[in-house]
């Protein structure tokens, strides 16, 4: 047996721990929010151990403006802090402080076959029709994100329903490594997709996802929205002009009408049941408001905490610092016992 696999931490037993990730290519959404961050705080506050890593790597396999990504870096930084991330109790830090992720990344590109990776939908979303023309940075994309899971032997990974896939791939890329070195080394990880808005959808078209890429601002909730904009928003969002039903059967073909019900569910931690059953019979000339009410007594103080904490950027990156050396003390080791594993020569 090598040292690494007599090192302690392998995938036999391993401890469970959390690691999740958002890109800093532009502002928090509400989808962001209810589908990931509010959840990243359930999971911190039950204990384990949590890692939320700002994936600034991933950010850049599109090009992003210098100045903007710095920016939407540390306003990140400030939304996971005002959503209830504490950085004493979990690890949050940016992916590039942290070099083991593209270290393992590479090691990952190796293991991952091509055909596996040019069936990912987000790929073939974001490259579009010209493929040739997309960096080789977002093609490799999963690569990364496996290796971000990875190099913690992270077990739990809270997403939204638009990362499974890349989080099915993260599993068989682990296996493979398992399989051709012929090690237990790294755990399969688990994503953990739940709660009422693991798909909050564009307010303007109930059948996309509400995105920060959208054209159209009023299609989502920035978490850096005001009072106003944000009762403007969900006023103006599509709906159509039946009332609301008794059971959510019946909102099986409405899908503007399912996504705020949805909505005003995760906001108010209630069952997107126990919503309908409240709201039976009301058109959206009264729900709408309570939506707008409920949303604002919500996102409100987050907002307030944002810029107030966008007034020291100094301290943010300061958090940031801190976590990236925390995260690489559990990096570097598993990172070090994956050279040994496929085989590099190490100072020791
Ligand atoms: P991204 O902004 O694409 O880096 O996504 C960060 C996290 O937010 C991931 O866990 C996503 O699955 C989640 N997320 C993004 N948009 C939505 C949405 N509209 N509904 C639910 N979750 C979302
Ligand atoms: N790909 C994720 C997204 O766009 C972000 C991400 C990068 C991530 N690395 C991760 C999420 C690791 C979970 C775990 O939303």
């Amino acid at each position: 047996m090598t040292d690494a696999q007599t090192a302690p931490g392998g995938a036999a037993g391993a401890p469970p721990r959390v690691f999740s990730g958002i890109q800093p290519s532009g502002g928090l959404t509400l989808g962001n929010y209810l589908g990931a961050l509010k959840r990243f705080v359930e999971m911190q506050d039950s204990g384990v151990e949590t890692l939320y890593c700002l994936v600034d790597l991933h950010a850049i396999t599109v090009w992003q403006d210098p100045a903007k990504l710095r920016h939407a870096t540390r306003e990140l930084a400030a939304g996971f802090i005002a959503a209830g991330i504490d950085p004493a109790r979990s690890i949050l830090f940016n992916q590039s402080q942290v070099s083991a992720h593209a270290e393992l990344g590479w090691v990952l590109n190796c293991v991952a076959r091509m055909g596996w990776l040019g069936r990912m939908t987000q790929f073939k979303d974001k490259a579009g029709r010209n493929r040739e023309n997309a960096s080789v940075g977002l093609f490799a994309y999963p690569c990364l994100m496996a290796a971000d899971v990875m190099v913690y032997h992270t077990t739990h990974v809270p997403v939204g329903e638009d990362q499974k896939q890349h989080l099915e791939l993260a599993r068989e890329i682990a296996l493979k490594f398992n399989h051709d070195y012929e090690v237990d080394f790294f755990p399969v990880v688990e994503p953990v997709i739940e709660g009422a808005a693991t798909r909050v959808m564009s307010l303007r078209d109930g059948t996309k996802k509400m995105s920060k890429s959208d054209a159209s601002d009023m299609s989502r909730i920035n978490l850096t929205d005001d009072a106003d904009t944000i009762s403007l928003k969900i006023r103006k969002a599509r709906t159509d002009s039946e009332p609301l039903p008794d059971n959510l059967a019946a909102l099986s073909e409405r899908p503007e009408a399912r996504n705020l019900v949805n909505i005003y569910a995760a906001l108010s931690d209630q069952t997107p049941e126990a919503v309908v059953a409240q709201f039976a019979g009301q058109g959206f000339g009264s729900f709408k408001p309570a939506l707008a009410e409920l949303a604002v007594s919500v996102l409100a103080p987050i907002n307030d905490e944002i810029n107030r904490l966008m007034g020291d950027v100094g301290e943010i990156d300061r958090i940031l610092g801190a976590g990236a050396a925390r995260a690489d003390a559990i990096a570097r080791p598993i990172l070090e016992q994956t050279y040994d594993i496929v085989g590099m020569v190490r100072a020791r």
